[in-house]
């Protein structure tokens, strides 16, 4: 059985094409980048729309397969932007209903987890999903993925992105405040905030630009905003895995590129003789592969839908999701 993944949750317009035994096939993808500012959720619809017919041809041609084998459409049905899921479940239900072929819908924060599990060999991790939009510290307990601690406003990616938009690093954010935060030196204060188990990045966004237009040094700026960040990060994935006593500890996300946060992380779940997990890069990233891969679990486990229940979830949970794969 081939499945054909659509990722299309926000920036990544992402088609996956990978088989029932897990082999991924292909794994295109195109990334909307917005000419300045943050993301613009209808432009970045369009970019979807012009671009899903590109993608979808070079991941057929990377698969060596022609459109009429695919058996099974796999969409990303939410947590994301609304015109951005709209524009890829429209794309979904057109492929399937022309191909006549079943549709499942996955959700994105799943699927991010179900990908580190098949490629990595991680059997339960607590996993620290950390990207652009979204922060979750997830782990399977009682028959579905719980959110053990979430950010409570913005993003941690967000937060990098906007700081150094606001300061006048160039885009990318992330990984230019990562080689800024090298070369910083001194540790400058900055509000840590856990609350429970959850986080917040916005007053810690907020000092950290009201530090910099202070005249604070920007090197040791980025590498205390990382430091501040990436420590709350810890803290609540450090108590997730104590709490739920698991052994393995799993890094995903855009941010999952950061070597610091990897470093920290690491050192963590060593402590708490866990093994640690990062699939490679272009896995961490949205892509389509996992969505598909998500994909053939719920088929293969029952999950079957109509076109007409396959309507978008801008807020869909993580612990919303019915895990029948894992619950045998
Ligand atoms: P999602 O839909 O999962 O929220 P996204 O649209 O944010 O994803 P991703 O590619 O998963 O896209 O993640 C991009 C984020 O990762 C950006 O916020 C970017 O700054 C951040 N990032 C990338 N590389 C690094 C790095 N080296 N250090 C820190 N952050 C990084
Ligand atoms: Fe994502």
């Amino acid at each position: 059985m081939l499945c054909l993944g659509i990722e299309g949750t926000a920036h990544t317009c992402g088609i996956g094409i990978v088989n029932s035994r897990g082999k991924i096939l292909a794994n295109a993808s195109r990334t909307y980048i917005p000419e300045h500012g943050g993301i613009h959720p209808r432009e970045a619809a369009r970019f979807h729309a012009a671009n899903a017919r590109l993608v979808l041809n070079e991941a057929l041609k990377a698969a060596k397969i022609d459109i009429d084998d695919v058996d099974l459409v796999a969409f990303s049905r939410g947590p994301g932007l609304g015109p951005c899921l709209r524009t890829a479940a429209t794309a979904a239900r057109a492929l399937a209903s022309w191909l006549d072929v079943p549709i499942v819908s996955v959700n994105h924060c799943i699927a991010h987890v179900e990908i580190g599990r098949l490629t990595e060999g991680a059997k339960d991790p607590v996993t620290l999903y950390v990207s652009g939009g979204n922060t979750q510290v997830i782990a399977f307990d009682a028959g579905r993925y719980r959110v053990f601690g979430e950010t409570l406003d913005i993003p941690v990616g967000n937060c990098l992105d906007v700081f150094a938009r606001e300061v006048g690093i160039p885009h990318p954010g992330g990984p230019n405040v990562e080689r800024l935060a090298r070369e910083g030196k001194h540790y400058i204060p900055l509000p840590y905030v856990v609350k429970g188990m959850d986080l917040s990045f916005s007053g810690l966004m907020t000092e950290a630009v009201r530090k910099h237009r202070a005249g604070s040094n920007l090197r040791d700026l980025c590498f205390s905003l990382q430091e501040t960040a990436f420590a709350a990060l810890i803290e609540v994935t450090e108590r997730a895995v104590a709490h739920t006593e698991k052994r393995e500890v799993m890094l995903t996300g855009g941010v999952a590129a950061n070597k610091r946060l990897r470093e920290m992380l690491k050192l963590m779940a060593r402590e708490h003789h866990a093994k640690f997990f990062v699939p490679p890069m272009e896995l961490c990233a949205d892509n389509g592969a996992m969505i598909g891969w998500t994909g053939v679990l719920a088929y293969r486990h029952g999950v079957r839908q109509k076109l007409k229940d396959t309507g978008v979830m801008q807020r869909w949970r993580t612990d919303q999701v019915d895990i029948p794969w894992r619950n045998r």
